[in-house]
């Protein structure tokens, strides 16, 4: 007997087939039984009509795992349109009493998530995020970038001090990850052209439906870089993620009813690019929004400029005062940096935080000395600035935020199989 996946049995459309998995579904008739069968490729109806089955059958509950054996037809009234009628089945574990059932609270959904990952919902968003993970992958290595490494453990902060996990190492005080920035710039003069995949940590304290303390962040450093190179590198990787999922997906996003007309403009057409003063201009003009110059925008802010537009906008040259110290000082302006935010459609948020490389050291430790941190902590860092600089820059792209948006969900814990937040760590 020869298993094969349920998407193998519906697209032989008839035949004997075997198949194993989980019961989805179970309801029990006089002289029938009904399960719908689930496995990691899709779900089946299958029916019992055999009395020594149906005794077999009778004690099953949903999630016991099982192996079945019968010929599959055409059934207008089954799910998926299939039915396979049972001629062996073999229990292979009773599942005890599932505790999930239908209409709970997100809560309890968020105790019992070793359990509730096998809903159809999770099991969707997760083949999503696969397609995602390996979109990255195929991005960067297309584009000549060698996948390289840094440490999580840190010594320093990168992205300002009141996110930061500190954990004892051996007693001294070090910090988790929150970019592998500091450590990506110097493998720019070894390696020129890098990225990673890895987890990046912030003790956010705010309870949004945005922010992970725990978050898979795709980053990128390039060298000999131009600013809009750096802008057309999170278009392109933006549109190539897209583009994979439509492809490899459609059915995942159908279940979680996504409108992917929405997703094709971010495909088909251009980004918007504006300098953060225009986004300005425009907040006042369209939405009589007023922002004072030199504040950073605001999630409501940030909000209202994505429901303008059906693409990303990838805002540039914000104020200096709102950025983080590396960011480039603008050498025609140096009120701004040349930084950039890229702003998800439907109000998702920042997706992509991004900024050509400051190279003076004299700036640099100025900018460090006005967020009160100790410069010689970074004297390595420096050193990237005296043996050959050059112009460089990257960004980092928060992947749960993708595929929130992508998979158009309410929050971004979905995103993830474990998430962590301020309020849970557990399971
Ligand atoms: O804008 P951020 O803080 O930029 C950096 O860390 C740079 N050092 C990256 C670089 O240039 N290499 O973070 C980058 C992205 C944000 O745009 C956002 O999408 C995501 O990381 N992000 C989060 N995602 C989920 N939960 C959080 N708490 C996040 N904080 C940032
Ligand atoms: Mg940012």
């Amino acid at each position: 007997m020869k298993f094969i996946e349920v998407e193998s049995a519906l697209k032989k459309k008839t035949g004997q087939v075997s198949i194993r998995g989980w019961i989805y579904r179970i309801r029990k008739m006089k002289d029938k039984i009904f399960i719908v069968l689930r496995d990691s490729s899709d779900i089946v109806q299958c029916v019992i009509k055999k009395p020594h089955l149906i005794i077999l059958a009778d004690k099953l509950l949903i999630e016991s795992s099982i192996e079945i054996s019968g010929k599959i037809y055409a059934d207008k009234r089954a799910p998926n349109g299939y039915e396979v009628e049972v001629d062996k089945l073999n229990i292979v574990h009773a599942a005890e009493d599932f505790p999930i059932g239908k209409d709970q609270s997100i809560e309890f959904l968020a105790d019992n998530r070793h359990l509730w990952l096998r809903s159809r919902k999770m099991i969707a968003i997760m083949k999503i995020r696969s397609t995602v993970f390996g979109a990255i992958h195929e991005f960067f290595r297309k584009e000549g970038f060698y996948e390289y490494q840094s440490p999580i453990f840190q010594s320093m902060q990168c992205e300002g001090g009141s996110t930061l996990f500190e954990v004892k190492y051996f007693g001294k005080p070090v910090y988790l990850a929150q970019t592998w920035q500091l450590f990506a710039e110097p493998a720019v003069q070894a390696l020129e052209k890098i990225y990673t995949l890895s987890p990046s940590f912030r003790a956010e304290k705010s309870k949004t439906s945005r922010h992970l303390t725990e978050y898979w962040h795709g980053e990128m450093e390039v060298g000999w870089n131009t600013f809009e190179e750096l802008q057309d590198y999170a278009e392109n990787l933006i549109k190539f993620i897209v583009k994979e999922v439509l492809k490899k997906n459609k059915k995942e996003l159908g279940i979680l009813k996504r409108d992917v007309k929405k997703l094709e403009p971010t495909v088909k057409n251009k980004f918007v690019r504006m300098t953060y003063s225009e986004v300005l201009v425009v907040l006042e003009k369209k939405a009589k929004m007023k922002i004072q110059w030199g504040k950073d925008l605001r999630t409501v802010e940030e909000d209202k400029l994505s429901s303008l537009y059906d693409v990303p906008i990838i805002v540039t040259h914000y104020p200096k005062c709102v950025k983080a110290f590396y960011m480039r000082e603008d050498p025609n302006d140096s009120k701004v940096v040349e930084g950039f935010d890229v702003i998800g459609p439907e109000g998702y948020g920042e997706l992509i935080g991004a900024s050509q490389r400051e190279e003076s050291i004299e700036k640099l430790k100025k900018n460090l000395k006005s967020i009160g941190e100790d410069p010689k902590k970074y004297e390595f860092y420096f050193d990237t600035r005296k043996y050959g600089s050059i112009p460089h820059g990257g960004f980092g792209m928060g992947v749960e935020r993708v595929i929130s948006w992508i998979c158009g969900l309410d929050n971004i814990k979905d995103a993830i199989a474990f998430p962590r937040t301020m309020l849970r760590h557990m399971p």
